[in-house]
């Protein structure tokens, strides 16, 4: 899992032709934006604020953890197999997407992102009008944290939070909101009894999620698939992996509600990225729509990722294209981030 170096990823974007030259100015074209985004039915009266965890309040917190463990409290409804909870229907989702006819459209696609988008969106969703949340939603910044060289300082991890790392030979996960949550989906393609576990990593994580790899490594690039294909391979699987247990499961990840935490930052981190340069980059899609290495090519060529392309939650919500979900303060979507 850990075979990714930074390296590699540099020469593997530096070869293609995507390769951008760019200032290294991204910090500062976060915030120096005047364009307005919104958009459709979505208003300033209507946006949803999106915070990091440290900036719930105490009772936000356990209100956002009480509503993740009313979706596991809740029957599966999706018919999907292994299903035991609505909870697990969000990770049986995710693991279909990886086993399509034409394999994996999720991860190593330039609809990555947007899928992703979209599925923070399902999830919610579910939050909202299966269990009547009404706070914010929430993600874990995992810069601040890369940058102090402790990975794993933020109170989210503690007792009455998202519970620390694994324990014992298996590495469950016995404290915190969902101490000795049994997963029935997974490990991969297997569908097992086993606990919810997590095999920390702290170096590993630093490495790859700090501000260096955000702003000056990926952030280098102006062009998104360059710059996708950096922050899914470097922050977004690095976290995955240095997390571990269910969370470095490409295919059950989503069994860990750290799952949401994370994903949710990358989407931030994305639009953070949007932000920079919105007239070009709001719109701005490409990439493989499948995996080329693992299917044939089609006559008319590999599909790439366009705007067109369509988004499937398996009918838990209906199929939105990727356009729909480009800006998320665009109307069907209508959220911003606090920082
Ligand atoms: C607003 O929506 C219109 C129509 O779909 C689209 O052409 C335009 O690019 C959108 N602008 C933003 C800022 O999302
Ligand atoms: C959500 O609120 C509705 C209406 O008050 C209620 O019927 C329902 O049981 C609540 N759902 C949960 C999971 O608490
Ligand atoms: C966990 O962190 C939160 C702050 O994010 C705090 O309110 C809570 O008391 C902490 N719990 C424990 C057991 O330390
Ligand atoms: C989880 O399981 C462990 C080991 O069996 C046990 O010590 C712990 O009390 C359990 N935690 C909760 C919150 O039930
Ligand atoms: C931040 O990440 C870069 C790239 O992985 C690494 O070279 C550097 O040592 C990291 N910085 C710290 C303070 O860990
Ligand atoms: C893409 O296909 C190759 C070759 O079959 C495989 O090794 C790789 O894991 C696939 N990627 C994903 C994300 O499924
Ligand atoms: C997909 O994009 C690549 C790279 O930009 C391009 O070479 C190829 O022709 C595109 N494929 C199709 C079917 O348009
Ligand atoms: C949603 O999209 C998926 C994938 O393209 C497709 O298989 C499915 O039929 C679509 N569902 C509807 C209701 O259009």
């Amino acid at each position: 899992m850990k075979s990714i170096s930074l390296i590699a990823v540099t020469l593997a974007l530096g070869s293609t032709t995507y390769a951008a030259s760019i200032p290294k100015s991204a910090r500062a074209a976060e915030t120096s934006s005047t364009f307005d985004y919104y958009n459709g039915t979505c208003t300033s009266e209507k946006v949803r604020i999106r915070k990091e965890w440290r900036d719930l309040t105490g009772s936000e917190q356990k209100a956002y953890l009480a509503a993740e463990n009313c979706l596991i409290s809740l029957p599966a409804k999706s018919g999907l197999a292994a299903t035991t909870n609505r909870f697990s229907d969000l990770q049986a989702l995710h693991r279909g997407m990886t086993n399509t006819a034409v394999g994996d459209i999720i991860h190593d696609v330039g609809q990555f992102l947007p899928w992703h988008r979209y599925y923070m969106h399902v999830h919610e969703t579910l939050l909202r009008q299966e269990c009547n949340y009404t706070g914010p939603l929430t993600y874990w910044d995992e810069r601040l944290d890369a940058d102090t060289g402790d990975m794993f300082t933020s109170p989210m991890w503690n007792s009455t939070g998202f519970g620390g790392n694994g324990i014992g030979s298996d590495g469950c996960v016995v404290d915190g909101a969902f101490a000795n949550y049994t997963e029935h989906i997974g490990p991969e393609n297997e569908d097992t009894e086993y606990c919810l576990n997590r095999a920390w990593d702290n170096s590993w994580a630093v490495e790859m999620a700090n501000s260096t790899v955000i702003y000056d490594i990926c952030g280098g690039y102006n062009t998104y698939s360059p710059w996708w294909y950096c922050i899914a391979e470097l922050a977004h699987k690095g976290v995955h992996t240095a997390v571990g247990g269910v969370m470095a499961d490409i295919k059950s990840s989503p069994g860990d509600p750290m799952f949401f935490m994370h994903h949710t930052y990358i989407d931030k981190v994305w639009f953070d990225w949007q932000k920079g340069d919105p007239t070009s980059r709001l719109y701005q899609i490409s990439g493989p729509a499948i995996n080329e290495s693992a299917n044939a090519e089609p006559a008319g060529g590999y599909p790439n990722t366009t705007l067109s392309y369509v988004l499937s939650s398996d009918e838990i919500l209906p199929n939105v294209t990727v356009e729909t979900v480009m800006n998320p303060m665009g109307g069907y979507l209508c959220y911003d981030y606090l920082t």
